[in-house]
């Protein structure tokens, strides 16, 4: 066997408090403005983008690619937060490759996993520290924090995987969080047809 340097074993650190991994390698940072079409209130996503474009969520990835595998992991901190009565979420994705799937471990938080599949079948997970889902393939993924702190999850996934972000972007999922007298309720959304 002739390794390379990517074919050595790789050990990295979790902080299960901040939510990233050390050595962090690399990161994506999603504002309300980075979230304009997922919002349902226009006019509240308007508002606080002139209000200064709050930070929604960050991701840090550890990719641990090797010759022969693609094993990810990712880590999702997501600020607590409302737009409009909307609470704050990730963008949501199905994955590019049909046949992949995601695990996501809640470590910090409380919230909901929202899934769904291209026709419209529609699955809510409740979520608290320890909350282990898995995300078969063909399953749309949206994490929403419904928490007065921020929600982290690590995601095991690999690398093939990709993101296909284009049918949430058009009409979201049947349902959105917002909240009601102060509590989390789900509602009807109207885009989705
Ligand atoms: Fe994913």
């Amino acid at each position: 066997m002739n390794l390379k340097k990517e074919d050595y074993p790789v050990t990295v650190l979790y902080d299960f408090d901040l939510g990233e991994f050390s050595p962090k390698e690399r990161s994506v940072a999603r504002k309300v403005s980075d979230l304009s079409p997922m919002f349902h209130d226009k006019a509240a996503t308007e508002a606080l983008i002139k209000q200064g474009d709050p930070l929604v969520y960050e991701i840090f990835y550890y990719g641990f690619k090797t010759s022969l595998s693609d094993m990810a992991l990712g880590t999702t901190r997501i600020q607590p937060g409302k737009v409009g009565d909307e609470y704050y979420m990730t963008k949501g994705h199905f994955h590019a490759a049909e046949n992949q799937p995601e695990i996501y471990f809640c470590v910090k938080g409380q919230g909901n996993l929202l899934m769904q599949t291209i026709e419209g079948e529609f699955l809510a997970e409740r979520w608290k520290v320890g909350t282990i889902s898995h995300i078969p393939p063909m399953w749309a993924h949206r994490v929403v924090n419904t928490g007065n702190e921020p929600l982290v999850f690590v995601a095991s996934y690999h690398l093939s995987a990709g993101h296909n972000y284009g049918p949430i972007e058009e009409k979201g999922f049947r349902k959105l969080l917002v909240e009601r007298n102060g509590k989390p309720e789900f509602v009807l959304n109207e885009q989705w047809k």
